[in-house]
């Protein structure tokens, strides 16, 4: 027989208290949000009815049939269309807002900046490659970041287009002449990362040509990490398991090629600072090496640059030329204006003149923001201002931890803010629009890009270059355009062109 001892009673006791204690928990965080939620007007908005409350894998057909068909993003646009500019949905147990309203975007990213951080997920796929740079931190440590690198970026707005026209060449060169086809997307990222390297380093690899065995290595490694990243912010602790020495692999070479330079400048420190005055070109690495001698911070901070800027502008270059090889009728008229530089290597004022070109790119970038998707974690309970109720313009509640979603894809596709014609390519649009925060590609606020004057000079600038060099180009892609997603936005089947010179 037995008997209940007075440890067991204990026991007993100690569980009671325990489960006590968290249903007051509990009880008190409901008041709370309660409270809260009273005191701010906040209304649920729309959510998706669950049949699977646990693991929420409702979505997981419809994304995995959108992945091998029409893509996720447009998936992502027509659950827009069906709930809402601002919705719940929840997947893998996270429930999260998903937004497309301007102004909760606006509040987001700006009013209420740190209400929101870029959070543990992005943090934990970034950090191994990345450490502590930019693009992976957060509060103080990115604050730091963004005032070490924010003054490089302002000097290299005064660098001369020599170093441009030098990088354009040699993409130009790799353009046949007779008409075969060719892919200009491979040749775009393969410059990017040429001129990301002279940038950064102010080396000038050539990867077509003499490519030196490192830089190759580098080259490779380099996208294999981060295929391994986007798989990790998009399949979590799984993707780790199939990531493994692979990742770890990449993140030493590429971090060696990098770190190689790193030292070399800190050790030449002095006379890199003597010589400053005469140099009429900016390159990140002596600028940093200034302000602080640590290794790996550096190293941190020019992969981080690297990682932000290379695939964008590659990204932005293909789809702008995958519309121009569509539309003879633009290519006209953008020849048309080019013609008024009347064969002259274009300066950086000649460049901003270009009103037409301006407009093809900002249109390029509404119909293909190259990074169409993007997301924070609210660091505190807080409040977006629309969404919320039967007619979406109550305010909506924002639990601390809970994440939101903002598909810039999506937004730049609104009907009832861009009009019936949304969905086409019109750069004369650009002539009357002023769309403030519902035209996002560069991210606002406190963390907007710092690299979009750098990207939008080095767009147009190779953009006339093209076009003084050819007279004419068209399409040599068969099938229609179907979406590659890795931490940026491009074309899964290249952009395969032709074009005839002058
Ligand atoms: C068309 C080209 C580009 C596009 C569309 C683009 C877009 C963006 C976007 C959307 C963000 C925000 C990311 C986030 O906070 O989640 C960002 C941040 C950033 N971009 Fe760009 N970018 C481009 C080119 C560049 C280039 C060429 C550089 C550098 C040379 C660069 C450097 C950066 C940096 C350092 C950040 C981080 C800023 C911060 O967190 O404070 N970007 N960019
Ligand atoms: C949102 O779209 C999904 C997918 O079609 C649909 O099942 C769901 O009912 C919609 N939710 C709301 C709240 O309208
Ligand atoms: C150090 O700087 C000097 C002067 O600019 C240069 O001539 C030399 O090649 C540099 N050395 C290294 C190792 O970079
Ligand atoms: C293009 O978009 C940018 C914002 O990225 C804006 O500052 C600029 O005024 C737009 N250009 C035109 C011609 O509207």
């Amino acid at each position: 027989m037995i008997i209940m001892g007075p440890d067991s009673l204990l026991l007993r006791l100690a569980c009671t208290l325990i489960v006590v204690f968290y249903l007051v928990k509990k009880i008190n965080r409901a008041l709370t949000v309660r409270q809260f939620k009273q005191t701010h007007g906040c209304l649920p908005p729309a959510s998706e009815p669950r049949k699977d409350p646990i693991l929420s894998l409702d979505a997981l057909p419809g994304i995995l049939h959108a992945a091998r068909h029409d893509g996720i993003l447009n998936y992502l646009q027509a659950a827009y269309c069906r709930n809402g500019s601002t919705f719940l949905s929840s997947f893998l147990g996270s429930n999260d807002i998903f937004t497309i309203d301007p102004e909760n975007i606006k509040t987001m990213l700006a009013v209420k900046f740190t209400d929101f951080e870029l959070g543990e997920k992005r943090r934990a796929a970034f950090h191994p490659l990345l450490g502590n740079g930019i693009f992976s931190t957060d509060g103080a440590q990115w604050e730091h970041s963004r005032a070490l690198l924010r003054p490089s970026f302002t000097r290299t707005q005064i660098s001369s287009t020599e170093f441009h026209e030098r990088h354009v060449q040699s993409l130009i060169r790799n353009i046949p002449r007779d008409g075969s086809t060719v892919d200009l997307q491979t040749l775009f990222f393969s410059m990017t990362l040429e001129t990301s390297i002279d940038l950064l380093v102010g080396e000038t690899v050539d990867s077509q040509h003499s490519a030196s065995d490192d830089f190759a290595e580098f080259a490779k490694h380099i996208s294999h990490a981060q295929r391994m990243i986007s798989l990790i912010l998009t399949f979590g602790v799984l993707s780790k398991l199939h990531c493994g020495s692979g990742f770890k692999k990449s993140i030493r070479v590429v971090r060696g090629f990098i770190g190689k330079y790193v030292r070399k400048a800190i050790q030449n420190r002095t006379s890199l600072d003597a010589e400053k005055q005469q140099r009429e070109r900016y390159v990140f690495l002596h600028e940093l090496v200034q302000d602080t001698c640590d290794e790996a911070r550096l190293t941190d901070e020019l992969l981080s640059i690297l990682i932000a800027g290379r695939d964008t502008t590659a990204g932005l270059l293909s789809m702008l030329f995958y519309e121009l090889a569509q539309r003879p009728e633009v290519w006209e008229r953008l020849q048309t204006e080019v013609g008024t530089l009347e064969g002259q290597l274009p300066s950086f004022e000649q460049l901003k003149q270009l009103k037409y070109l301006s407009w093809v790119i900002n249109e390029t970038l509404r119909l293909h923001p190259i990074v169409p998707s993007n997301i924070r974690t609210a660091t505190r309970d807080t409040v977006l201002p629309v969404g919320g109720g039967p007619d979406g313009k109550a305010p909506v509640f924002v639990s601390k931890g809970q994440n939101v979603v903002y598909t810039v894809y999506a937004m730049h596709r609104r009907q009832d803010l861009y009009g019936p014609d949304a969905d086409e390519f019109r750069p004369e649009r650009w002539a009357t629009i002023r769309p403030g925060w519902a035209f996002l590609p560069f991210n606002g606020g406190p963390r907007i890009c710092l690299g979009q004057q750098y990207a939008l000079t080095l767009t147009s600038y190779t953009t006339v270059r093209i076009l003084q060099t050819f007279k004419s180009i068209s399409n040599r892609d068969p099938g229609p355009w179907k979406e590659w997603l890795g931490l940026t936005m491009a074309s899964k089947n290249g952009i395969k062109v032709s074009l005839v010179p002058k």
